[in-house]
């Protein structure tokens, strides 16, 4: 699909098909497109061209949306004068999730101990922590969050990326951007990458792990070559909370060579990751 705005193309003729079981990252620098994408996806956006689909139907052609796919807007829209707690209530009371599901949700994301504050004074993080409370609210098989990590603090950061496993690990679908590169090397196991709106890999990256959608042979990851990765922890033991671990840039990512796109003269050809913001992010930059 693509995206204009006026004479500024935003997404330019991006395909991806995104898989259930692993944590797939979307993964670009600012003003690449992650968020027009992902708006796209919602249907918050109509594509200029082409078209998305969620499940196989147009996310608002979904009876029960919030129950198929949850979704984490960069920027979260809450009444702030009410607590966490009735803002989740409000959502469930307007949607048939069931009521138990608030406190679920709030235990999830480690909120119960301000659930009855108003959002108006959250903090960054906390309100970042609200929306994925929001998007995990209908218990849903698809889940889409744009750049989660934003405001975070290091456990924090810890905590997503271990529920982003834990709920691909689960048989979710898990779809999240990210301009992180040192972070999208610990948190997923595929990643479609965009520069300028334009489509730049879409490979997995570390040791596949099996699962009940490895076999699929539809579309793209069945037929991007595998990357050469030396051998790497194993996922769990990777991104497990560690004493003493550190979050963001001092954790040692992967090391791993995206292949080739396949997108003819892409730039990302042969881009070695070996220390991702020194080597990988400047070059992102320039694309
Ligand atoms: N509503 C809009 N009107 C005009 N231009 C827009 C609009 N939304 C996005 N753009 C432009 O489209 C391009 C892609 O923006 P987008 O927000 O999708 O990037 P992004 O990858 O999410 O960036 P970031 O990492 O900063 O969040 C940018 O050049 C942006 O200025
Ligand atoms: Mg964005």
């Amino acid at each position: 699909m693509s995206k204009r705005y006026g004479g500024k193309t935003a997404v330019d003729g991006v395909t991806f098909t995104v898989k259930p079981g692993v944590v797939t990252g979307f993964l670009g620098p600012n003003g690449a497109g992650k968020s027009t994408t992902i708006r796209m996806i919602m249907g918050l956006d109509a594509p200029t061209s082409g078209s998305v689909t969620v499940n196989g139907k147009a996310y608002a052609r979904h009876p029960a949306p919030l129950r198929e796919v949850g979704a984490l807007p960069a920027a979260e829209v809450v009444h702030t004068g009410r607590s966490a707690y009735h803002h989740l209530l409000a959502l469930v009371l307007t949607t048939g999730i069931p009521r138990r599901r608030v406190d679920e949700v709030l235990d999830l994301v480690g909120l119960a101990d301000v659930a009855r504050r108003r959002v108006g004074g959250f903090s960054l993080g906390t309100g970042q922590r609200l929306g994925v409370a929001t998007a995990l609210l209908g218990d849903p098989a698809t889940l889409v969050l744009d750049e989660p990590v934003n405001g975070l603090d290091p456990q924090g950061i810890r905590w997503i990326r271990n529920l982003l496993r834990r709920l691909a690990a689960e048989g979710r679908t898990v779809f999240v951007s990210s301009h992180l590169m040192s972070e999208m090397a610990l948190t997923a196991e595929h990643l479609v990458v965009i520069g300028k709106g334009r489509l730049i890999a879409d490979t997995p990256v570390g040791p596949s792990r099996p699962t009940s959608a490895a076999s699929s042979t539809s579309s793209s990851s069945a037929t991007a070559s595998k990357p050469s990765c030396r051998p790497a922890k194993p996922a769990s033991s990777a991104l497990a909370d560690r004493p003493g671990a550190r979050a963001g840039h001092g954790d040692r990512a992967r090391p791993c060579v995206i292949p080739g796109s396949r997108c003819p003269g892409s730039p990302a050809h042969g881009l070695m990751w070996k220390s991702p913001m020194q080597n990988v992010l400047p070059r992102l930059n320039r694309w």
